[in-house]
């Protein structure tokens, strides 16, 4: 796919990695929709963008909130025109210090299904249908090594990564041949607020810069012959061009 000249809708992109992504994308000449809940933030990482030449929109909204999808939907294609890529990017760990799953409080699990699987299913309805007219688009989930491995205190947040991946699985077999690529991305530990909540006493020096793995991704959403839908791909084992 080429970047240039497509809409994209990045959630989470006020900080961390959906912002380094939404950069690089608005970089490369695609018009970007971002959401987040909190302003300020957003309304920096916006002008970031524009300040660098790009066409870039903020629109504050919490993508948990039903009633929040068809705003997002329709504001966002209002900004920018028709969404060809979408990358579902905002998520939460739940309650943090994190805590073993039967200390977790079924009302969190809840919540947590809600931010980061049940809310970007619900975009995703909206927004796969015209991606599917049009016989073009990639929707990317971000996922987490904590989808495949059963890591302690992680229960919750592992869990709705494991259900997102199967949700990227299921929604690729049924729109196989309508030309709409679904991708689930693993990006490797990064230096991010997340990071810092779930794991404050890490070694920053060992983790990787969200911006280059925003390289990497946006790498496997042009690239249509390795980044297959269907497929869960790790970004720090995907090769990039330097
Ligand atoms: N960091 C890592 O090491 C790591 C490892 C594996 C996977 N991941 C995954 O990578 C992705 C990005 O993580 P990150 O580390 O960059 O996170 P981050 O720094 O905490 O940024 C999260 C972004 O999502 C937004 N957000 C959170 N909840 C939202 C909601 N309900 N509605 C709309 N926006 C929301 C935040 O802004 P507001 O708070 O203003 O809404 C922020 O822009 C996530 O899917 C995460 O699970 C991260």
């Amino acid at each position: 796919m080429k970047i240039e000249g497509q809409g994209a809708l990045v959630t989470g992109a006020s900080r961390g990695l959906g912002r380094a992504l939404a950069e690089l994308l608005g970089a490369k000449g695609a018009r970007v929709a971002m959401i987040a809940r909190d302003a300020g933030p957003l309304s920096d990482a916006v002008a970031t963008i524009r300040a660098r030449g790009g066409v870039a929109h903020g629109i504050v909204a919490d993508i948990a909130a039903k009633d929040a999808v068809h705003k997002i939907a329709g504001q966002a294609q209002g900004l920018i025109g028709e969404i060809g890529i979408a990358i579902h990017n905002a998520s939460t760990l739940g309650p943090v210090p994190l805590r073993l799953l039967l200390d977790t409080e079924c009302e969190d699990l809840a919540a947590v299904l809600e931010t980061n699987l049940v809310g970007p299913f619900r975009l995703t309805k909206i927004l796969a249908g015209a991606m599917a007219l049009r016989g073009e688009g990639v929707i990317v989930h971000i996922s987490s090594d904590a989808a495949v491995e059963p890591y302690p205190t992680w229960g919750a947040y592992g869990i709705s990564k494991a259900a997102q991946d199967h949700l990227s699985r299921v929604l690729a077999a049924e729109l196989s041949g309508t030309g709409v690529r679904v991708l689930a991305v693993d990006p490797g530990e990064m230096d991010t607020k997340m990071h810092a909540d779930a794991v404050p006493d890490a070694d920053r020096k060992t983790l990787q810069r969200p911006a280059d793995v925003a390289a990497r991704i946006v790498a496997m959403i042009a690239d249509e012959a390795r980044a297959v839908s269907g497929v869960r791909l790790v970004a720090p084992s995907f090769e990039v061009a330097p």
